[in-house]
């Protein structure tokens, strides 16, 4: 019999990080085990079930590591311990170790381009002039008049140059004046970063997320930026009134990724390599390294920076499907710790289910923000009550990112089940108790079961993990493809507009019957349909199998 699934037998394994999916646990606010209002590792692994039972592959921590958190735990003083708020090294194993016991593999963050001013190299470094650890930072000498060595700007507002008056020179900081940038130059810091590295792989992780990789290396000579032409103020915050044309993407990273990329394949080729960067051009694909010499993952983001449009979203997945060299594998991200939540940028909650579908139904491997997976919109912070840096000393940035960093939502027992502290580290959403997992764990047409059913059809169909992904033309609100693996077809449409819209199926889909697998209303049984048109309701996505 011909089960269609011939061709795909014969095909070689693809590695996890290919068929699998993502998730970013985002620590503080995942879940707290010993009470005091602040997210852990013991309470991450405690909910391990849940992340298995959903279906997702593997889990991105941000930083645990010892740190003053003047950047939530990217300002790093240690970088090979655990931050006592977040638990000791024997947590960190115990996690690994139920983990892989559930076939969850651990991806971990780390951030090589600064440290915490606290850290002991950079106390060094700043001791004195001739410490021999003195450039394993950027010191530079001010101009005549006293002032910065050049006109860099700080990502959190303000000059990117902070005075050491006891050294009389300028240090680099990209990020807060307590996150020192460092010399990826110096060999021996490099070294040591590396050893680092081996540490966290000698213990079993699976792979790293870098953090915003496109900085490490900056303009040897620290020529000035040129202005930005586009600069708006209303829009725009304060450091992207210049182009970062020196101090960020400069073309020596790629040796650097490459040598990261190196030592990670000792430990196996599916050893997991993903750079953050913020742009889907030729520079992203750039981070994939000469044949691949590079990360498996250059974060693509443009989920997050496209116009929630289907014809621009269109427009930019055919853009990045085209731009991709044959090597490299695609993938995708529908949010982070950085940026608002999905479903509070897409506005209607019917919204956020179909960016859920869209994400797990592209080509590629998705990275899921938690709590997304509940539809969990930004929280609004009350003033005194904001915590993050950035929102403090840049008044263009709002909130902050505190609003997408609160806590998840479990149950309808206090503090929704994150806490037995009286106050969690960021306010819950008003109307939690109609958000939990819990609640819609009971709830057959929930967002979290749309979720964990895309999750599940994804794992069990060659053709969503891996399949080709081919556009249909479409207008107005309507976003339309296949993707195809041997004989195995499925079509997705998604409509982002509050009125039924109708797909007149190009001819060759027409001949096929159908049957729809999936719709984010949760409500369709599956029922074989034919004909040249179909029609989606309002807000409504499909996944329907094409035989
Ligand atoms: C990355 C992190 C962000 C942090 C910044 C500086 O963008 O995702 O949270 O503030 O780097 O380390």
């Amino acid at each position: 019999m011909d089960t269609g699934y011939e061709d795909t037998a014969r095909r070689p394994a693809l590695p996890w990080w290919q068929t699998g999916v993502l998730y970013e646990c985002y620590l503080r606010s995942f879940q707290d085990s010993n009470g005091d209002g602040v997210g852990d590792l013991a309470g991450l692994r405690r909910r391990l079930p849940y992340l298995a039972w959903l279906g997702v592959d593997a889990l991105w921590l941000p930083p645990f590591y010892p740190s003053p958190q003047a950047d939530f735990g990217y300002d790093i003083t240690d970088w090979t311990a655990v931050d006592p708020r977040f638990g000791t090294l024997e947590a960190f194993d115990a996690l690994v170790a139920d983990a892989h016991r559930l076939g969850l593999r651990i991806v971990l963050d780390i951030v090589p381009n600064h440290t915490s001013d606290q850290h002991p190299w950079f106390q060094a470094s700043r001791s004195s002039r001739t410490h021999p650890q003195r450039n394993w930072y950027l010191w530079c000498d001010a101009k005549p008049d006293g002032s910065p060595p050049n006109n860099w700007l700080s990502a959190f507002g303000g000059s990117a140059w902070a005075w050491d008056a006891p050294t009389q020179q300028y240090y680099y900081h990209a990020f807060l004046p307590q996150q020192p940038d460092l010399n990826w130059r110096h060999p021996a810091m490099a070294q040591a970063f590396f050893a680092a590295m081996r540490f966290w792989l000698d213990r079993g992780v699976d792979g790293f997320r870098v953090d915003v990789m496109w900085h490490l290396l900056k303009d040897a000579q620290y020529r000035d930026n040129p202005p930005n032409p586009h600069y708006d103020p209303r829009t725009m915050p304060s450091n992207d009134m210049q182009l970062a044309l020196y101090n960020t993407d400069h073309p020596d990273v790629h040796h650097l990724v490459a040598r990261m990329r190196a030592l990670l394949n000792a430990y196996g080729e599916d050893c997991l390599l993903i750079g953050e960067m913020y742009f889907g051009d030729d520079r992203l694909m750039r981070y994939y390294g000469a044949h691949g010499a590079g990360a498996q993952m250059p974060h693509n983001q443009m989920l997050i920076l496209t116009p929630w449009d289907p014809q621009a979203i269109g427009a930019y997945i055919r853009r990045y499907e085209a731009m991709l060299p044959a090597f490299a594998w695609p993938n995708w991200v529908l949010g982070n710790h950085d940026k608002p939540r999905i479903a509070t940028r897409v506005g209607r909650p019917a919204q956020a289910r179909l960016a859920m579908m869209l994400l797990l139904t592209l080509r590629g491997t998705p990275t899921l923000y938690y709590g997304d997976e509940l539809g969990l919109p930004n929280v609004p912070i009350p003033p005194a009550q904001i915590q993050d840096p950035f929102a403090q000393r840049d008044p263009g940035r709002g909130q902050g990112r505190d609003p997408q960093r609160t806590p998840m939502l479990w149950d309808h027992t206090p503090q929704a089940g994150f806490t037995t502290a009286a106050r969690p580290w960021l306010p819950l959403h008003a109307d939690w108790p109609q958000r939990t997992m819990e609640a819609q764990r009971q709830e057959p047409t929930s967002m979290l079961h749309l979720t964990r059913r895309l999750l599940h059809l994804r794992r069990a169909d060659p053709a969503l993990q891996a399949g080709a992904w081919t556009p249909i033309a479409t207008q107005g609100p309507l976003l339309a493809y296949t993707r195809e693996q041997g004989e195995r077809r499925c079509l997705i449409v998604l409509n982002f507009a509050p009125e039924p819209q109708e797909l007149v199926l190009p001819a060759a889909l027409r001949r096929r019957p159908r049957r729809c697998l999936l719709s984010t209303w949760m409500d369709r049984a599956p029922v074989a349909e034919g004909g040249p048109r179909l029609t989606v309701r309002s807000d409504e996505g499909v996944l329907l199998r094409l035989r």
